[in-house]
Protein backbone atom coordinates (compact mmCIF):
# COMPACT_ATOMS: atom_id res chain seq x y z
CA UNK A 1 0.00 0.00 0.00
CA UNK A 2 1.31 3.61 -0.63
CA UNK A 3 -0.08 6.98 -0.77
CA UNK A 4 0.90 10.82 -0.54
CA UNK A 5 0.91 12.61 3.10
CA UNK A 6 1.10 16.47 3.32
CA UNK A 7 3.47 17.88 5.13
CA UNK A 8 2.88 21.25 7.27
CA UNK A 9 5.48 23.90 5.46
CA UNK A 10 5.96 27.37 7.34
CA UNK A 11 7.31 29.60 4.55
CA UNK A 12 8.26 33.48 5.09
CA UNK A 13 10.60 35.71 3.08
CA UNK A 14 13.40 33.68 5.02
CA UNK A 15 12.16 30.40 2.84
CA UNK A 16 10.77 27.60 4.07
CA UNK A 17 10.51 25.11 6.91
CA UNK A 18 9.10 21.94 6.44
CA UNK A 19 8.02 19.08 9.43
CA UNK A 20 7.64 15.72 9.85
CA UNK A 21 6.63 14.48 13.59
CA UNK A 22 5.36 10.95 14.70
CA UNK A 23 2.38 10.58 14.59
CA UNK A 24 1.14 13.32 12.99
CA UNK A 25 3.05 12.91 9.42
CA UNK A 26 5.29 10.14 10.07
CA UNK A 27 3.57 6.81 10.45
CA UNK A 28 6.36 5.43 12.38
CA UNK A 29 9.83 6.15 14.24
CA UNK A 30 12.44 6.33 12.02
CA UNK A 31 15.61 4.56 12.72
CA UNK A 32 17.51 5.22 9.51
CA UNK A 33 17.46 8.21 6.96
CA UNK A 34 19.15 7.81 3.54
CA UNK A 35 19.69 10.27 1.10
CA UNK A 36 19.70 9.36 -3.08
CA UNK A 37 22.00 12.37 -5.02
CA UNK A 38 24.05 12.94 -7.58
CA UNK A 39 21.61 11.22 -9.77
CA UNK A 40 21.20 11.77 -13.66
CA UNK A 41 17.94 11.42 -15.91
CA UNK A 42 19.11 8.37 -18.07
CA UNK A 43 19.90 5.44 -15.18
CA UNK A 44 17.24 4.56 -13.24
CA UNK A 45 17.24 3.22 -9.70
CA UNK A 46 15.12 1.13 -7.58
CA UNK A 47 13.84 -2.26 -9.12
CA UNK A 48 13.35 -3.67 -5.63
CA UNK A 49 10.77 -4.15 -2.93
CA UNK A 50 10.79 -4.96 0.59
CA UNK A 51 9.10 -7.82 2.82
CA UNK A 52 8.44 -5.63 5.57
CA UNK A 53 10.15 -2.32 5.73
CA UNK A 54 8.26 0.83 5.98
CA UNK A 55 9.50 3.91 4.32
CA UNK A 56 8.72 7.53 3.34
CA UNK A 57 10.13 8.95 0.43
CA UNK A 58 10.59 12.96 -0.16
CA UNK A 59 11.98 14.59 -3.05
CA UNK A 60 14.39 17.53 -1.42
CA UNK A 61 15.05 19.05 -4.31
CA UNK A 62 14.17 18.44 -8.01
CA UNK A 63 11.81 15.77 -9.19
CA UNK A 64 12.03 12.00 -10.20
CA UNK A 65 8.87 9.50 -11.23
CA UNK A 66 7.79 6.66 -8.95
CA UNK A 67 6.45 4.12 -10.21
CA UNK A 68 4.85 1.94 -7.28
CA UNK A 69 3.50 -1.63 -8.26
CA UNK A 70 1.77 -3.67 -5.65
CA UNK A 71 1.80 -6.71 -8.08
CA UNK A 72 -2.62 -5.93 -8.73
CA UNK A 73 -1.99 -2.11 -9.46
CA UNK A 74 0.71 0.25 -10.57
CA UNK A 75 1.15 4.02 -10.20
CA UNK A 76 3.41 6.35 -11.15
CA UNK A 77 4.03 9.36 -8.94
CA UNK A 78 6.12 12.85 -10.15
CA UNK A 79 7.67 13.87 -6.87
CA UNK A 80 8.60 17.47 -7.34
CA UNK A 81 7.38 18.68 -4.32
CA UNK A 82 9.07 18.15 -0.43
CA UNK A 83 5.86 18.96 1.12
CA UNK A 84 4.78 15.40 -0.38
CA UNK A 85 6.00 12.44 1.06
CA UNK A 86 4.94 8.90 -0.48
CA UNK A 87 4.16 6.56 2.19
CA UNK A 88 5.12 3.04 1.54
CA UNK A 89 3.91 -0.01 3.66
CA UNK A 90 3.82 -3.88 2.47
CA UNK A 91 5.35 -5.49 -0.17
CA UNK A 92 5.23 -2.91 -2.72
CA UNK A 93 8.02 -2.91 -6.35
CA UNK A 94 9.71 0.88 -6.72
CA UNK A 95 11.19 2.15 -9.71
CA UNK A 96 12.63 5.51 -10.10
CA UNK A 97 13.54 7.41 -13.01
CA UNK A 98 13.65 10.87 -15.22
CA UNK A 99 15.42 12.37 -11.74
CA UNK A 100 16.09 15.83 -12.40
CA UNK A 101 18.38 17.71 -10.19
CA UNK A 102 17.18 15.02 -7.53
CA UNK A 103 17.59 14.81 -3.93
CA UNK A 104 15.84 11.85 -2.51
CA UNK A 105 15.57 11.31 1.20
CA UNK A 106 14.16 8.05 2.61
CA UNK A 107 13.14 7.59 6.06
CA UNK A 108 12.79 3.76 7.35
CA UNK A 109 11.11 1.93 10.42
CA UNK A 110 14.51 -0.37 10.17
CA UNK A 111 18.21 -0.76 9.69
CA UNK A 112 19.11 -1.81 6.46
CA UNK A 113 19.19 -5.86 5.58
CA UNK A 114 19.62 -7.33 2.31
CA UNK A 115 17.37 -10.19 3.38
CA UNK A 116 14.24 -7.57 3.43
CA UNK A 117 15.11 -6.82 -0.53
CA UNK A 118 13.06 -8.64 -2.73
CA UNK A 119 15.30 -8.12 -6.41
CA UNK A 120 12.91 -10.51 -9.06
CA UNK A 121 10.02 -9.26 -10.62
CA UNK A 122 9.20 -12.71 -10.67
CA UNK A 123 9.37 -13.35 -7.21
CA UNK A 124 7.85 -10.27 -6.55
CA UNK A 125 4.65 -11.63 -8.38
CA UNK A 126 4.87 -15.06 -7.04
CA UNK A 127 4.44 -13.87 -3.88
CA UNK A 128 2.18 -10.66 -4.35
CA UNK A 129 -0.27 -13.43 -5.91
CA UNK A 130 -0.07 -15.94 -3.15
CA UNK A 131 -1.83 -13.17 -0.96
P1 LIG B 1 20.21 0.00 -3.52
O1 LIG B 1 19.18 -0.48 -2.57
O2 LIG B 1 20.57 -0.92 -4.64
O3 LIG B 1 19.81 1.44 -4.09
P2 LIG B 1 18.49 1.87 -4.92
O4 LIG B 1 17.32 1.59 -4.07
O5 LIG B 1 18.63 3.33 -5.15
O6 LIG B 1 18.49 1.10 -6.20
O7 LIG B 1 21.53 0.33 -2.67
C1 LIG B 1 22.73 0.77 -3.29
C2 LIG B 1 23.91 0.30 -2.45
O8 LIG B 1 23.91 0.92 -1.16
C3 LIG B 1 23.93 -1.20 -2.21
O9 LIG B 1 25.28 -1.63 -2.32
C4 LIG B 1 23.49 -1.36 -0.77
C5 LIG B 1 23.95 -0.07 -0.12
N1 LIG B 1 23.09 0.40 0.99
C6 LIG B 1 23.59 0.40 2.30
O10 LIG B 1 24.72 -0.03 2.57
N2 LIG B 1 22.78 0.87 3.30
C7 LIG B 1 21.54 1.33 3.07
O11 LIG B 1 20.84 1.78 4.03
C8 LIG B 1 21.03 1.32 1.71
C9 LIG B 1 19.63 1.79 1.39
C10 LIG B 1 21.84 0.84 0.71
Amino acid sequence: MFHLINLNSHSDTSGRLIVLEEPNSLPFLVRRNYFISNTNTIEPRGFHAHKSQKQIIIALNGSVDITLDDGKNKETIVLNDPTKAIYIEGIVWREMKNFNNCILSVLCDSLYCEDDYIRDYNEFIKITNKK
